[in-house]
C-alpha cells in the first residue's frame, strides 16, 4: 500500500486514551446562542459587574504581551498570599481553578485510584477523574444538602487519593457544615480538597486549614467574586509538604498570563471596591429569592452564593430552562435528578434589570404550563 493509502486509512482517534474517548459529561449552552448579545447569561455563576477599576485600568494599561511571564510569578502569589493569610510557597496557581484541580488529578491520579465527592455538586471533579482513568465514589448530600461523613469516612479505600468537598456547594448553594468538614478532615487518611469557589460571597475561609492540617488543599478563584472569569486566574493553597511536588507538574509561569496576573494583583488592590459589589450582589440575590417567592409553588433554596437553586411546581425544569432561552435567558438546568434537582433550575444574581427579565419571564411561563 502507498504511504498515501495508509494515511488515509489512519484513524487519529485510535490513539485518544479510553477514558477520554469515553468522556460524556458538562455540555455548555450551544456556543452561538450563549454569547449573542441579546442574551441574559444567568447561567455560569459569573460576576454581572465586572472586574474593578483597578483591574480594568491595569489591563488598558498593558503593553508588555511581547514577554512571557515571571516563571514563578511570584508577585501575583505575594498578592494572594497577603489576601488569604498565607505564604507565597503555599499558593499554586492556574488559568482557573479548574485548571488548579486539573493538575491535581495530575500529580495523584493513576487509572484505578479513586476520588470521592458528594453530589449533587460541581461536574468538573468526575470528569477530571474520569478523564484519567480513575474512579468517582459518589457519597451523596442528604436531604439538607449535607455531608454523609460516616459515609464518605467508610467509602474510603486504599485507592482513595482525595475526597472534595465544595463548600459553599454548587449547585445547591449552601454551605457545609463545618464541624462535619473538620471530622473528614480530622479522621481521613488521604488528601480533602476544599473548593471554596463561593467564599468570599458566604464569609467563611478554610485558607489557614492547609497550615493546620497536612491532608487539606483549598481552592480559590478570581472568577466570581473579582469578575474575572474571562481572565482564568485561580489557585490552590496547599500545604508546605505538598508545594514542592505540586511545583514539578505546574507548566513554566504557572499557566496564568501576564495581563491576567497583573488584572489580579490590581484586583487585590482594590478589594474595598469588589466588597461593595459582592454586598450589592448579595442584596440582589435575597430580593430574587423573595420575589420568586411570590411565584406560586417556586421555592428558592438558601443560598450563601451568588446564585440561587430554584425548586419549581413542575416535575422537569427543563422544558422551562429551554423555554426561557428561547426568550433570550439562560439559566442552568441539571440532568442528574438526585435530591430532587430535576425539579430545579439554577439561576446567577444578575443585574437588577436582568433579574427581573428573568422573574417575570418565569412567572408568565410557569402560568402559561
Ligand atoms: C465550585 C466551583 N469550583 C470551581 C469553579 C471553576 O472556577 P474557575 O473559573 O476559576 O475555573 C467553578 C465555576 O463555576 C465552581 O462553581
Amino acid at each position: 500500500m502507498s504511504s498515501q493509502a495508509v494515511l488515509r486509512q489512519f484513524d487519529p482517534s485510535s490513539v485518544v486514551r479510553e477514558p477520554v474517548r469515553a468522556k460524556s459529561s458538562y455540555v455548555p449552552s450551544p456556543r452561538d446562542e450563549r454569547l449573542a448579545s441579546h442574551m441574559v447569561r444567568l447561567d455560569m455563576n459569573e460576576s454581572p459587574y465586572g472586574p474593578s477599576p483597578k483591574a480594568r485600568a491595569a489591563i488598558a494599561a498593558f503593553v508588555t504581551t511581547h514577554r512571557y511571564p515571571d516563571f514563578d510569578q511570584w508577585a501575583l502569589r505575594d498578592a494572594i498570599a497577603a489576601y488569604t493569610g498565607t505564604t507565597p510557597e503555599q499558593i499554586f496557581l492556574g488559568a482557573g481553578a479548574d485548571d488548579v484541580l486539573n493538575l491535581l488529578a495530575q500529580a495523584t491520579l493513576e487509572p484505578g485510584d479513586e476520588i470521592i465527592i458528594s453530589e449533587p455538586t460541581f461536574g468538573v471533579y468526575r470528569m477530571q477523574a474520569n478523564l484519567r482513568g480513575a474512579k468517582t465514589i459518589d457519597v451523596p448530600l442528604d436531604s439538607d444538602f449535607q455531608l454523609d461523613v460516616d459515609g464518605i469516612l467508610a467509602a474510603i479505600t486504599d485507592r482513595t487519593k482525595y475526597i472534595i468537598i465544595c463548600t459553599p456547594n454548587n449547585p445547591t448553594g449552601n454551605q457545609l457544615s463545618r464541624d462535619d468538614i473538620d471530622r473528614i478532615v480530622t479522621s481521613a487518611p488521604c488528601l480533602v480538597v476544599i473548593d471554596e469557589a463561593y467564599s468570599e460571597f458566604a464569609g467563611t475561609s478554610y485558607a489557614d486549614y492547609p497550615d493546620r492540617y497536612q491532608n487539606t488543599i483549598v481552592f480559590r478563584t478570581m472568577s466570581k467574586f473579582a469578575g474575572m472569569a474571562g481572565m482564568r486566574v485561580g489557585y490552590a493553597i496547599v500545604p508546605k509538604s505538598m508545594a514542592p511536588h505540586m511545583e514539578n507538574i505546574v507548566q513554566p509561569c504557572h499557566n496564568v498570563s501576564t495581563v491576567s496576573a497583573e488584572a489580579a494583583i490590581a484586583s487585590l488592590d482594590d478589594l474595598d471596591y469588589l466588597h461593595e459589589v459582592i454586598q450589592k450582589i448579595i442584596a440582589s440575590r435575597d430580593e430574587l429569592a423573595a420575589n420568586l417567592r411570590e411565584i406560586p409553588g417556586v421555592e428558592p433554596y438558601p443560598s450563601a452564593t451568588n446564585f440561587l437553586l430554584v425548586k419549581l411546581p413542575v416535575e422537569d425544569a427543563g422544558p422551562v430552562v429551554a423555554e426561557l432561552a428561547n426568550r433570550g435567558i439562560l439559566v442552568r438546568h441539571f440532568g442528574n435528578p438526585a435530591l430532587g434537582l430535576g425539579q430545579c433550575l439554577r439561576v446567577t444574581v444578575g443585574l437588577p434589570d436582568e433579574n427581573e427579565r428573568f422573574l417575570n419571564q418565569l412567572a408568565d411561563i410557569l402560568e402559561k404550563a
